[in-house]
């Protein structure tokens, strides 16, 4: 990444266009939490709509299900997510404000080793949240801050009506415990054999210490997980956790992703989380450095066993043709959508002298293709782009935009900016020969096509 403000420049595209705007904005935020707007709505249906597909349509070995938010909390003691789901704390002794211990020391290091001016490194969101700290950068010594300790990330909610004999629940800190308690009955209602995988998506929460870098890090987002159970052994778990590797980060790739910006890296035994024997994570060049877009994690009988001691229930796998009973392990794919959703922003991002644009793959572009009549005030334009409009609406997979607007000119570049792949004209000549003009958003170039013609041209971008 060269561009030191793509950052700020997406978020504000991202704002100025209706894609995402910080949470609850009119009472001054929630720290961590993000709205999708219009754009912003279009596009994350988009992209998990094609997760979909290509996880459980196309796919003879996958279902999907869509497990409930909130949780019997004993299965979060289960998947040891009420001991160890923690990061580490520090408090600055002298402005109380609190850090992660991990991302502190980056900080410290950076600083000292630097020994320059804030102003000389390149700081994160987190690291510039620091400096507001009443102790300049370059003064700040590890004796400032408290020992670690660790902060469970688990968000707590409280259930029941009657005051004080409310119970205690978390709000799901990863969408993956849903799957493993329904283990039992997703093998006994469907005709699915090992291997096979349960795939579900939607919002997780996670207390967060630093929420920041946009939708990067934040409290409230959401997950598109699967869990493959497979045959207990090592060679059958290492096969799986490769053949995951291979096929997410060749997903990532077939939406647009410049290969350059998009690469593996192994996790170290030590950063481990505590469920996993081998994760590796995909992870994308952005302007602060190469980030996590989503984990492959060989959970072997973790989940599993400890569901089933902590629920007394039978979670063994019997195959049909051998008989042989076993507890399945689980090689797991887990992605952020909004941390997807950023990082395509990011791709996407194109700047020329004339004008800003998203050069995104259409099949996830909010919207497919704009409609729009030369003039707003000639009712037979207007009548033959709207027959258009509805048509196309009616037979596309996705929001075709109607505009008329202003000037053509200006309506094309909001089209740039929100992505969309194609721009459909009437004017006068439509009226006699049936045919439009159809601006492509990266090269500019108008081609006429016959009217009749238009559901097939955009429809070979879309599949
Ligand atoms: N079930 C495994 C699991 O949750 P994880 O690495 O903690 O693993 C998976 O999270 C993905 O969820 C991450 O790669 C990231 O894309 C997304 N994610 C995690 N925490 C997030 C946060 N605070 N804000 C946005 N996305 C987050």
């Amino acid at each position: 990444m060269n561009d030191n403000n793509l950052l700020e420049k997406v978020v504000a595209l991202a704002k100025r266009r209706g894609f995402i705007f910080p949470g609850s904005e009119i009472y001054g935020g929630l720290a961590g939490t993000w709205d999708y707007g219009p754009m912003g709505v279009e596009f994350k249906n988009n992209l998990k709509r094609l997760w979909w597909k290509d996880i459980v349509y196309h796919r003879d070995d996958m279902v999907g299900i869509d497990a409930a938010i909130m949780m019997n909390p004993k299965a979060w003691e289960a998947s040891g997510h009420v001991e160890a789901f923690t990061d580490p704390l520090v408090e600055c002794k002298v402005c109380h404000k609190r850090f992660r211990a991990d991302h502190m020391f980056e900080l410290l290091e950076a600083i000292h080793r630097k020994s320059t001016r804030a102003g000389a490194i390149s700081l994160t969101d987190k690291q510039k949240d620091m400096l507001l700290c009443e102790k300049k950068p370059g003064e700040h010594e590890l004796k400032d801050f408290t020992e670690p300790k660790n902060f469970n990330l688990l968000v707590k909610a409280y259930l029941g009506i009657i005051e004080g004999q409310q119970s205690e629940i978390f709000l799901r800190g990863e969408i993956t415990n849903g799957v493993h308690v329904n283990f039992r009955n997703v093998v006994d209602s469907t005709r699915v054999k090992i291997p096979f995988g349960i795939a579900q998506m939607g919002k997780a929460f996670r207390n967060e210490i630093t929420p920041g870098n946009f939708i990067y890090r934040s409290r409230e987002f959401e997950q598109m997980e699967t869990q493959f159970y497979i045959k207990p052994n090592d060679e059958e778990g290492e096969k799986w956790f490769e053949y995951w590797k291979k096929d997410r980060m060749d997903w990532y790739l077939s939406l647009g992703i410049k290969p350059d910006n998009i690469r593996f890296r192994d996790h170290e035994d030590k950063e481990r989380a505590h469920y996993a024997r081998l994760a590796t994570d995909i992870e994308y060049n952005t302007p602060w450095g190469w980030q996590e877009i989503m984990g492959i994690h060989h959970r072997g009988d973790w989940d599993l066993s400890r569901h089933g001691k902590f629920s007394g229930k039978n979670m063994t796998y019997k195959d049909s043709i051998t008989g042989e009973e076993f507890i399945p392990w689980d090689i797991e794919t887990s992605a952020g959508v909004d941390r997807s959703i950023l990082f395509l922003l990011f791709d996407a991002y194109t700047e020329d002298e004339k004008r800003v644009y998203l050069k995104l793959n259409p099949k996830i572009a909010p919207i497919k293709a704009a409609v729009f009549p030369l003039l707003g005030n000639k009712p037979e334009l207007i009548d033959l782009a709207k027959k258009i409009y509805r048509d196309l609406q009616e037979k596309i997979d996705g929001k075709i935009a109607w505009d008329d607007r202003g000037n053509i000119g200006k309506r094309y570049l909001y089209q740039d900016e929100i992505g969309t792949p194609f721009c459909i004209t009437v004017d006068f000549q439509s009226l006699e020969d049936q045919t439009v003009t159809v601006r492509d958003r990266d090269s500019m170039k108008q081609e006429r096509v016959k009217i009749e013609d238009l559901y097939l041209k955009l429809q070979k971008y879309l599949l």
